[in-house]
């Protein structure tokens, strides 16, 4: 220490503080960036007034004893290194420290006293890791975490009490591990989430109540093995807003689970085995917004009334199914509000002239499909060639008949 602190006077008593080979420093920030350089150390002999150090893209292998000489601390980056543990208690003198970015480096686990003394730590990031567990407690030393990133990772369970200590966490990031059962006693702690991410497991259910946060807005179970999803699954979660179940094994929409989630805005079910969107399939759901069910291979039925309550709608993508061979009438008039209707790449071959209120400018994108051009779509062809037209539907092509093969009704 003594030596250390004749370096720095030395140092400081020169124009300004020494900075390392091939780095970059900031005396305003302070900040210093050695970004990859291929040190393998921390630099210990700049600025100990740093608030910023990006040491990321390098070959660092160890925290101990090097960061206890920066106590201004406010961004720490060890991104892409190749730390394989953060000992413990090696962050004590990083008091104000708000983001600390671990991404892309060798953890296998974290000690129950690795994050000591980060009190004001907001954002962490142990993204790209190959951690396969956490021991309960082990955030009761980051209170004011809010951002907690922990995709691609290793991890199939959590103990309960993993994420107690940060009251006001509100991002949760899983994505990429390997859970086969959502971890629930665990995220339930965490009263004031508002985003999970739990896309690319290996969820095969959701059980009843499996998360209960008050505070949840987004929710993605995306890319899972989901083929089943039990009525109350949603219950506690009366403020979700998104749903993103895209690529799932579900074989129906399941309704009975949507209909509690009475703020829902935007809901995914693309790339499912959904066969058939049924009358009242989306009971409930008058806030909905945005609705997607695309490349569903197995989709053909529309019932009239499945999107009888959803008048709010104002964008829905039903695309690339082609089994979707025609829309049935009653099946759009219920959305007064509907501005954006993509009906790429379906099986259809027409579309009834009913179905879209003409005041309201529909954007409708009509493209890939067998359309026959006969009478039953001259309003279309008609709409599309009016000056102040409501109906935009760009490069839309006839299939049929043989004469008209090719044939743009638009472009
Ligand atoms: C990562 O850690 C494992 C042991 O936990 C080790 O076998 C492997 O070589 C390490 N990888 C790198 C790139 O250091
Ligand atoms: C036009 O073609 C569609 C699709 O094949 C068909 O359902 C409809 O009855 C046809 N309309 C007329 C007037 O022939
Ligand atoms: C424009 O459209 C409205 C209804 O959509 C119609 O009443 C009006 O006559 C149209 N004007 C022109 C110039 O085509």
């Amino acid at each position: 220490m003594v030596c250390w602190w004749l370096a720095w006077v030395v140092l400081v008593s020169g124009a300004r503080a020494f900075c390392p080979r091939g780095c970059s420093c900031d005396d305003s920030g302070p900040s210093l960036r050695c970004v990859g350089v291929g040190i393998n150390v921390v630099p210990t002999l700049v600025n100990p007034g740093l608030r910023s150090l990006n040491l990321a893209h390098n070959s660092i292998s160890s925290v101990s004893h090097t960061l206890v000489y920066f106590a201004q601390l406010e961004e720490l980056d060890f991104s892409h290194n190749l730390l394989a543990s953060l000992g413990s208690r090696n962050f004590q003198k990083q008091v104000k420290l708000r983001e600390l970015r671990l991404a892309h480096n060798n953890l296998s686990s974290l000690s129950v006293e690795a994050l000591l003394g980060l009190t004001s730590l907001s954002v962490l990031d142990l993204s790209h890791n190959a951690i396969s567990d956490l021991p309960p407690d082990v955030l009761m030393n980051a209170p004011d975490l809010k951002v907690l990133l922990l995709a691609h990772n290793k991890l199939h369970t959590l103990f309960q009490h993993t994420f107690r200590g940060p009251s006001s966490l509100h991002v949760l990031d899983l994505c990429d591990n390997y859970f086969r059962h959502v971890p629930t006693a665990a995220v339930e702690e965490l009263r004031a989430l508002k985003t999970l991410q739990l896309c690319r497991n290996r969820l095969t259910q959701l059980e009843s109540n499996a998360l209960c946060l008050p505070s949840l807005q987004a929710l993605s179970l995306e890319t899972n093995n989901i083929d089943y999803v039990a009525d109350a699954s949603f219950s506690c979660l009366q403020r979700l807003t998104k749903l993103n179940l895209n690529d799932n094994l579900l074989r129906e929409v399941p309704s009975a689970a949507l209909v509690s989630l009475v703020l829902l805005e935007s809901l995914h079910l693309s790339r499912n085995k959904i066969r058939s969107l049924e009358g009242g399939a989306f009971r409930g759901l008058g806030r909905l917004t945005t609705l997607e069910v695309s490349r569903c291979p197995l989709l053909s039925l529309l019932h009239p009334a499945a999107l009888a309550e959803c008048f709010n709608l104002r964008e829905l993508t039903l695309s690339h199914n082609p089994l979707v061979k025609h829309i049935p009438p009653g099946f759009l008039s219920s959305l007064p509000r509907l501005r954006s209707l993509d009906l790429r790449a379906n099986g259809l071959r027409s579309f009834p002239s009913s179905e879209v209120s003409l005041r309201s400018r529909v954007s409708l994108d009509l493209r890939d499909n067998p359309m026959v051009c006969n009478c039953s779509l001259q309003w279309l062809a008609e709409e599309l060639g009016a000056a102040n037209r409501s109906i935009q539907a760009p490069d839309l092509q006839c299939a049929a008949p043989d004469k008209l093969r090719g044939v743009y009704l638009s472009r």
